[in-house]
């Protein structure tokens, strides 16, 4: 059994106990994992010892939760850091699962579609060299796929640059600032790291050195094709998928920029996006969404729709769409299939997307927590389908895609 297996597993067992005895087991679990990590007995780790700093408490459970109960630490959790008995009562009401909705999703936008915030300047010629995009709905597995297509010697995969949904960096920096997203400078900060040498810091001074001179994207773009050499840049970012404009920018930054839209079955992201609690994790402190199935179901369908659309207005031979699930059930051929599509020949090197220890674990936390490609992880989720009927546009879109819903 995966590890992800034994914690989804873990996490169903605690559901099935009430608040008060799932409590109990999850001191028992945050208990035994200090203790490991300690290498001390769990009775010596003191439940309601009150540290004043919650820090160095979210900072060790952070991502270690995730192979222990299917879920990580996120930043909203802070405050109940105190003890091991705070927190464990707080994950004790988290797990709880959220009510289904009672109707089918009416409307994919919340509150109507939100403006994009770019604007419609060129700001200089297009970009010459070709770019290909990973597009996807979050959690449809694109940490996996862009790592495996990071192992081939003629490509760079970059994970997470948040750059095409913005003009200027200084636009990009006043968004990180609005929202409190700092995560959204990682992907850049690591790709300064590995393409020319800089320590984190550097790399951060760089990322902001950009956003106060207000450089165009384009120009960070032309930037780092050029510090990737004879390499093909990937850029992987689900928040691309979040507005018809942002992939639209696609088309005017790039002459020839090519695409991949990775496809999940939208029960298994659902599952997947509500496990992982993204409704909590609101921009600037937003309320959260207060029913997370129908949140889950508008990040999948309009992810999609904005990518199945702006497709459709692109050359077909620039674009390909893969399957996660096949992807992970036959990694050989859709990596073969993806190679030839990109006019690079096929390496095996693709196929070992954890080799080296260089797994480049931006984006899913989860990616780290494996050390293979798991093909059980496409069928888990339907031993937990979700508790409710999609709406009419998810049903169309999932039936476009070839999935039944
Ligand atoms: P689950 O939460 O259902 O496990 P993304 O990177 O787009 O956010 O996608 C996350 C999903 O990628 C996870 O969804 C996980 O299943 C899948 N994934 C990550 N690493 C994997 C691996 N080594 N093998 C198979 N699937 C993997």
């Amino acid at each position: 059994m995966s590890v992800a297996a034994r914690a989804k597993a873990k996490r169903a067992e605690l559901l099935r106990l009430s608040q008060a005895a799932r409590k109990d087991a999850l001191v028992g679990l945050l208990r035994e994992t200090a203790a490991a990590a300690l290498r001390v007995d769990p009775n010596v780790i003191a439940v309601d010892a009150v540290n004043p700093d919650p820090m160095p408490m979210f900072e060790f459970f952070e991502e270690r939760l995730l192979s222990i109960i299917g879920t990580p630490l996120r930043w909203y959790d802070l405050p109940h850091c105190h003890s091991i008995g705070a927190l464990a009562e707080h994950l004790a009401k988290e797990l709880a699962p959220p009510p289904a909705p009672a109707d089918p999703m009416r409307d994919l936008y919340e509150d109507g579609a939100m403006p994009s915030g770019l604007s419609s300047r060129q700001f200089g010629a297009k970009l010459e060299r070709p770019i290909v995009f990973l597009l996807s709905a979050a959690r449809s597995g694109s940490t996996l796929l862009c790592n495996m297509l990071g192992k081939h010697p003629q490509l760079y995969a970059a994970s997470e640059l948040c750059l095409l949904s913005f003009d200027t960096m200084g636009a990009r920096r006043r968004q990180i600032e609005a929202t409190g997203q700092k995560w959204m400078r990682l992907g850049l900060c690591v790709a300064l790291h590995e393409l020319a040498g800089m320590t984190e810091d550097q790399a951060l001074r760089r990322s902001v050195e950009l956003e106060n001179r207000d450089v165009p994207v384009s120009v960070v773009y032309a930037g780092l094709q050029t510090l990737a050499k004879d390499r093909m840049v990937i850029d992987k970012s689900p928040t691309y998928a979040g507005h018809p404009d942002w992939l639209a920018h696609a088309e005017r930054l790039f002459r020839s920029a090519r695409y991949i839209h990775l496809i999940r079955d939208p029960g298994a992201v659902i599952e997947s996006l509500v496990r992982m609690r993204f409704h909590r994790w609101r921009p600037g402190g937003a309320a959260p969404e207060p029913n997370p199935w129908i949140f889950a179901e508008r990040v999948w369908a309009s992810a999609n729709l904005h990518i199945l659309n702006f497709l459709r207005g692109v050359d077909p031979a620039r674009w390909t769409r893969v399957s996660y699930e096949t992807l992970v059930a036959e990694p050989a051929t859709v990596m073969n299939q993806i190679c030839a599509f990109l006019e690079i020949p096929f390496d095996a090197a693709v196929l070992q997307p954890y080799a080296g220890g260089g797994a480049n674990g931006v984006g899913d936390p989860g990616f780290r927590a494996h050390s293979r490609i798991e093909p059980d992880l496409a069928l888990e989720w339907r031993q937990t389908p979700p508790p409710h009927a999609y709406g009419r546009i998810t049903r169309e879109i999932a039936a476009a895609l070839g999935y039944a819903a």
